[in-house]
């Protein structure tokens, strides 16, 4: 096993609390996703990636950390996280872990300390600032910066008892961690190392490129409209990133075999990356970048812009170029964040969803780079029907909402009407196993309502249908598994100017691929040369005469060039 073993590798992530309850509280465990192990190595994925498992009071379902080296009872304890692991190893798979550093839970005793007085040894943990000068603190506008938080609201949190505000770019009980503060990296590097020492193989970071401050932190720009300043440049990809990334590296990673490390980079440019995942620098293997799911939305980021197909090949192209030579590229349609691909970039009615999802699924892990797979992209899974704000869970959907319709005045059904496209729990609805009640997610009450369609959509049935999603995204897995050129081929984007048709080579040696996918409920033709003689690797649907796609087609073809 080379350095670079995740190149031909595929990754599924796991949103444990919504994947399968064995023990029927309604919410999901660590004995469920033993129990559908085989689910996950019957696909052929090699590494599994769990969503937040330790201790948290889950204000942002795990994403607020109390306890980073133990597991939340809800889902388990750690002599069954043992076994998980060893199940998952036993199938020749690995497993990492969510690392969520740029900020803790306010219930974690590092911040119940740093809160409790000024001259707390762990003051200098968090982020404390005096109110703005010349103003009575606690009262509005007297936060130290404008700047908004992402869940809404103000990023600033006034505590009474020392007078003084905490910083938190994501809930008030996500209050940030110092990482100016050497004392916070050795923390975090011990952690992480015990993990390892444990035996998990790696990392997913939670937006590590925040980790870094500006420590002036400056006033953000006022856009029209928002009540709070865009705080971003102080924090996204700051001053000290790339040398905590090396540092953590060298104290973490370093002469350990065979580990993935993906850092979720949110805002980060191609440039950047090239420097985060070039492997001389010792930083992280890949990030997940944002370019291509910000592609349909404006600049106010709840605003629905149209997606144009011309507009996300582009983003892939750049991306695809940029790191050509140096680094690696991430690949993901899905994960706990974002709709269901199937809703968002195919078409979820009965007449084409399987198609479409088979065509995305195609056109993505064609592409250079590790892909993906989220939990349920896999069997097609689709946005849930939500009638009032009264079906959302999510901490996001709620903030917004209450930002937008109480403060901002806009009017419900227009948030609703987002919300229903972009919220983050159209991803979080349980997964779809059977045809039972709650789609055999669970026994008990689910903490999120089953999407109605799991009498149709469930991985009990795909199972047993061999044209089914699932068995099509393991053979395409299977693909990257035995074809050098789908891991390693140049890449070279094809009809950039079409608004139907996906289609790129890639080029190793003499094996030359054709992708084509059809974003179109149209039967289109692709207007490409010299492919009359080659091998029909992998279609979703009968095969086509020459070029000629029929809507949401994708093919595959081989030749030898
Ligand atoms: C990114 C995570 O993916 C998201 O779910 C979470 O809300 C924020 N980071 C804050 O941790």
């Amino acid at each position: 096993m080379t350095d670079l073993w995740w190149k031909s590798a595929v990754v599924y992530q796991i949103y444990p609390r919504s994947f399968a309850d064995a023990d029927g509280d309604g919410m999901g465990d660590l004995r469920g996703i033993i129990e559908h192990l085989d689910h996950l190595a019957g696909l052929g994925v090699d590494v599994l990636w769990l969503s937040p498992i330790y201790p948290s009071p889950q204000d942002d379902n795990g994403y607020d950390i109390s306890d980073y080296q133990n597991i939340e009872p809800i889902f388990g304890t750690l002599e069954i996280f043992d076994e998980l692991l060893a199940g998952v190893h036993a199938r020749g798979m690995k497993l990492i872990m969510d690392l969520v550093v740029n900020h803790s839970s306010d219930e974690h005793p590092w911040f119940a300390d740093s809160r409790s007085s000024l001259s707390s040894d762990k003051r200098d943990w968090y982020w404390w600032r005096p109110a703005r000068e010349g103003m009575e603190p606690g009262t509005p506008g007297a936060e130290p910066t404008n700047w908004g938080s992402a869940f809404g609201g103000s990023a600033w949190e006034y505590d009474e008892k020392t007078g003084e505000y905490y910083l938190h770019l994501f809930s008030k009980k996500q209050p940030d961690l110092n990482w100016e503060n050497d004392e916070v990296r050795s923390a975090v590097y011990d952690m992480m190392n015990w993990w390892l020492d444990r035996g998990v193989d790696g990392f997913r970071m939670d937006v590590i490129n925040m980790i870094s401050k500006d420590v002036s932190l400056p006033d953000g720009r006022l856009t029209a409209g928002s009540s709070y300043g865009d705080g971003s440049p102080a924090y996204i990809n700051g001053p000290r990133i790339h040398e905590f990334l090396q540092e953590m590296h060298a104290k973490v990673f370093a002469g350990r075999d065979a580990m993935l490390t993906v850092g979720e980079m949110p805002g980060v440019t191609v440039d950047e990356a090239k420097l985060f995942t070039d492997p001389a620098r010792g930083e992280v293997d890949m990030v997940f970048q944002f370019d291509h799911v910000w592609a349909d939305r404006g600049d106010d980021p709840w605003q629905l812009v149209p997606l144009q197909l011309t507009k996300l090949k582009a983003i892939f192209n750049r991306w695809q170029a940029g790191l050509a030579e140096v680094g690696w590229n991430s690949l993901y349609w899905n994960n706990h964040d974002q709709p269901r691909a199937v809703s968002r970039y195919g078409d979820d009615s009965p007449q084409f969803r399987v198609a479409s999802a088979k065509m995305i699924g195609t056109v993505l892990h064609l592409h250079r780079g590790t892909p993906y797979v989220y939990q349920g992209e896999e069997l097609g899974m689709t946005n849930y029907p939500f009638r009032t704000i009264a079906d959302f869970r999510d901490i996001e959907a709620l903030g917004h909402y209450a930002q937008a319709v109480d403060r901002e005045g806009r009017t419900p059904e227009e948030v609703l009407t987002v919300l229903r496209a972009r919220g983050r729990d159209n991803a979080r609805t349980p997964m779809q196993w059977n045809s039972s009640a709650n789609a055999g997610f669970t026994t008990g009450t689910p903490w999120l309502a089953a999407n109605p369609n799991y009498p149709e959509i469930n991985a009990a049935a795909q199972h047993d249908d061999p044209d089914s999603v699932y068995h099509y995204y393991r053979r395409l897995i299977e693909l990257r598994h035995n074809e050098p050129a789908v891991v390693d081929g140049d890449f070279t984007m094809l009809l950039p100017n079409d608004e139907r048709l996906y289609a790129f080579t890639r080029r190793l040696g003499s094996t030359e691929l054709l992708v084509i996918g059809n974003f179109s409920g149209d039967s289109v033709t692709a207007d490409i040369d010299g492919w009359s003689d080659a091998e029909l690797v992998l279609t979703n649907l009968p095969a086509p005469s020459g070029l000629t796609l029929a809507p949401w087609q994708s093919v595959i073809y081989r030749r030898t060039v």
